[in-house]
């Protein structure tokens, strides 16, 4: 691969050894995957911040690091494994608190935004159409990809961490055109009326199109809420980095559906909403996978009013979004009922299943998918019924 004297520099380990690792990192996967270059990067995002699935190696791998690497471009984290500030509340041990606090100061140290999100995109990092960035949050991949425009691959944590600490990531997969176009033509004749519709398509999608790229045709409208679910769902069954939409993705108008084509009916909905769903008697209830926009808070406040939960009840989005419902009052209708805020953190990263929980319901099939493989029972269900589920009388 070829290197700027820029980056020989940085390779050299003229410049600290956590500049040089990362150089290795990337220039390792560049060969792996036939890049001919770098490319500088102007947006990286980081995932692997749950000291659940970190464990004390991964915390010693960043402690190295913080030693002399810096961030160069604006880098942003993905959730954690507990609400940083509100940990105690969601019965979270002091033991693990303190160790996710030390992944925290890691990532402080390394000049990462403490932002704790999947959705970087509500949050005020937005990169633009045609932008190189390296993220790792597969549902934002898909989303940035997709609905944004920007070009990034299914970055690993490691691999995202090393774009940050250098600005550039190799040159190959989604930073090419080439690369970006349809593979399957999905052909949607039925009705999504909820963003849990959304959810299931994209389950049901993720699993055919695995790694390869789905056109959808004939979706008349589709919220940005409707949106970051099937970006999650997408990815979660499969290994899809992007999709295009007419009206929606930027690249879609100059695409021609592919010829290979998929019909996706209302019985393949309701097979696909089915398959998400276990049988029992729901001890938490969770929403806002991926983390909640504004106005899904305002729906949940809405719902919520003169209401008040009778099981645990997680309401999981950004700091940034819940400092916005904070000021329109949301805030404070959804914590009168007695839901919980999961800010910095969701379902699936928190060590529920350790608290004792064992049957969750949700709204999200990347979050049903998930919960299953650690061990969890699922639910999958719309909104209102999760506030429906978590304010029955019981
Ligand atoms: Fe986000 Fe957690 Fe879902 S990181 S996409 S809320 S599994």
């Amino acid at each position: 691969m070829e290197l700027t004297r820029a980056e020989e520099t940085m390779l050299s380990g003229s410049e600290g050894r956590a500049v040089r690792k990362s150089m290795e990192i990337l220039v390792a996967l560049g060969e792996i995957y036939g890049a001919k270059r770098l490319v500088r990067v102007s947006s990286v995002q980081v995932s692997g911040v749950s000291y659940k699935n970190l464990g004390d190696a991964g915390i010693e791998f960043l402690e190295e690091l913080a030693q002399d690497g810096r961030a160069r471009v604006r880098t942003t984290l993905n959730p954690a494994g507990m609400d940083l500030v509100n940990w105690k509340a969601m019965g979270i041990t002091q033991e693990f608190a303190d160790r996710q606090l030390q992944v925290i100061e890691a990532y402080r140290k390394l000049g990462l935004e403490i932002s704790c999100s999947c959705t970087p995109y509500l949050a005020g990092n937005t990169p633009h159409y045609g932008q190189h960035i390296a993220w790792s949050e597969s549902s934002a991949v898909v989303y940035a990809n997709s609905v944004l425009g920007a070009r990034t691959n299914r970055e690993g944590g490691p691999s995202a961490l090393a774009a940050s600490l250098t600005g550039r990531t190799p040159l190959y997969g989604y930073h090419l055109k080439r690369n970006r176009a349809a593979t399957l033509t999905i052909d949607v004749r039925a009705d999504l009326d909820s963003t849990e519709d959304f959810s299931a398509m994209g389950y049901f999608t993720g699993r055919l199109a695995d790694s390869g790229v789905p056109f959808f045709r004939g979706i008349k409208r589709a919220s940005l809420e409707s949106l970051k679910s099937l970006s999650a769902a997408l990815a979660s069954s499969g290994g899809v980095a992007m999709f295009h939409m007419g009206n929606v993705t930027p690249e879609a108008p100059r695409m021609f559906p592919p010829s290979e084509s998929v019909v996706f009916t209302t019985t393949d909905l309701s097979a696909a909403r089915q398959s998400l769903t276990d049988h029992g008697d729901p001890d938490f209830i969770a929403v806002g996978c991926p983390h909640c926009s504004l106005k899904e808070l305002e729906t949940i406040a809405q719902l919520l009013t003169g209401r008040r939960v009778s099981r645990e009840f997680w309401v999981c989005c950004s700091r940034a979004v819940k400092r916005e419902s904070d000021e329109r009052g949301y805030s404070a209708v959804i914590e009168r009922s007695g839901a919980k805020f999961a800010c910095d953190t969701c379902m699936v990263v928190a060590p529920i299943e350790s608290m004792g929980y064992r049957v969750v319901a949700t709204n999200s099939a990347k979050a049903c998918h998930y919960l299953r493989n650690n061990g969890m029972k699922v639910l999958f269900m719309s909104l209102e019924s999760c506030v429906m589920e978590a304010t029955k009388r019981r």
